[in-house]
């Protein structure tokens, strides 16, 4: 794949359908871009993350004038705490100083949690108003910016309860430079690494096969970030999700497969990465963890669950060596004592039918959900991250 020249992923999600647009310096194209999917926008909020480096946001904030679009600018500084309430509320009274209308747009510059809080105010502004989201952590250019899944987090008396409160509210476009990259730190780019290793475990149902050997032999150029290993990664990672969001956008299938199966080690990350004290390597200035090393963990989790089921063998190994070579977790010390990990799995809405629900791996890119497996099994899978 050329470095140059961008890549497009279509997803049809329901009634919306949209173009990822992937590659190094792709961002010029915004201007074109809010041409057509906002065509009689005024205005144009921006969400910036504070990480994101000043030349990346003033190539948005040029889009905007090529359009001759009036900008006005949000800035957030991201953690897990501040994805809140508090948040959401201070986006929709700047969205509304700035007088914006419904067909007005928001833009997200930022990771994940950027991207999930403005995608709920634009998802609840006006009861909603078109979204671009212009990822710039890998996760959310793999992950978080695609498939529409908005919102935030709250704490309650069982502790704080990730993305408990949000909306479907698919962008209008998808902007992944690949440029954003460079400058990430080291263990952030490493975890959105975990959701690429998730999609390779679930890709040979849908039209990816290859995506674990590619990027096994891939390893020394993902991780030099060489920008046209990083544009195909994106473009194979995106086209995973697409397929998947597209067969149940609103993760309502009662089978064993659809939009849940993106729960891959979910269950698991969900119920650990809230624990403030735990952290990567046992280095507590390094805690807590971030939700990419927290699916790592729960990845090694699940693996070890399928085999207690029964539903796979000799998988936890390969998946240990794969995610120790993109320098992923794969235990943790401090892991509080299995039944309060239990506990917070009740609570987490993967359980929101009653029943809980994970998904195992069952062989080489192959997936599935169970429901209610024997809690020896899951005290197993939760013992086998105990460093
Ligand atoms: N909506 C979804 O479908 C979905 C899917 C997966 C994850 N998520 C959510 O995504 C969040 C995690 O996202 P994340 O891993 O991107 O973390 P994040 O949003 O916390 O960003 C990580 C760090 O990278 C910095 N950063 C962002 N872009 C940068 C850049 N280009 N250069 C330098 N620094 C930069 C940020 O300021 C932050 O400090 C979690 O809250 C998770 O729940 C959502």
């Amino acid at each position: 794949m050329n470095a140059g020249s961008p890549s497009i992923v279509r997803v049809e999600a329901g009634h919306a359908c949209y173009d990822v647009t992937i590659g190094a310096d792709c961002l010029a194209g915004l201007g074109s871009v809010l041409r057509t999917t906002a065509p009689t926008a005024i205005r144009a909020h921006l969400v910036i993350d504070a990480g994101v480096p000043e030349s990346l946001v003033n190539r948005v904030r040029s889009a905007f004038s090529e359009s001759g679009l009036i900008g006005n600018e949000s800035r957030l500084t991201p953690s897990e705490p501040i994805k809140s309430t508090p948040t959401w509320q201070r986006l929709l009274l700047d969205i509304a100083e700035a007088s914006l209308e419904r067909s007005d747009v928001i833009i997200a510059l930022g990771g994940g949690i950027v991207g999930d809080l403005a995608g709920f105010a634009a998802a609840s502004y006006r009861r909603g108003i078109p979204i671009i989201q212009c990822p710039t952590t890998l996760l959310a250019m793999v992950d978080a910016s695609v498939g529409g899944k908005t919102g935030f987090n709250i704490e309650t008396s069982h502790g704080l309860l990730k993305n408990m409160v949000g909306a479907f509210h698919q962008p209008a476009a998808v902007l992944a430079d690949v440029d954003a990259l460079a400058s990430l730190d080291e263990r952030v780019f490493r975890a959105g690494l975990a959701e690429c290793v998730k999609h390779a475990m679930l890709s040979a149902d849908y039209g990816d096969p290859d995506l674990a050997d590619w990027m096994a032999r891939s390893t020394t150029n993902i991780l030099a970030r060489n920008p046209a290993t990083l544009t195909e990664l994106v473009t194979r990672n995106v086209a995973v999700k697409a397929a998947v969001v597209r067969t149940d956008e609103r993760e309502r299938s009662s089978g064993d497969q659809g939009r849940a199966l993106l729960n891959l080690g979910h269950t698991f990350a969900h119920a650990i990465e809230t624990i403030d004290s735990l952290s990567p390597t046992n280095d507590p200035n390094l805690a807590p963890l971030m939700h990419g090393e927290a699916v790592s963990l729960g990845l090694i989790a699940s693996a070890t669950l399928a085999e207690q089921l029964g539903r796979a063998s000799g998988m936890v190994e390969p998946l240990r060596n794969r995610l120790v070579k993109f320098g992923l977790p794969t235990a943790v010390r401090g892991l509080p004592e299995s039944g309060e990990i239990l506990a917070r799995m009740a609570h987490d809405k993967k359980a929101d039918t009653g029943r809980s629900r994970f998904v195992i791996p069952i062989g080489d890119g192959s997936s599935r959900v169970v429901l209610d497996p024997p809690v020896q099994a899951v005290v197993a899978a939760i013992e086998s991250i105990r460093a």
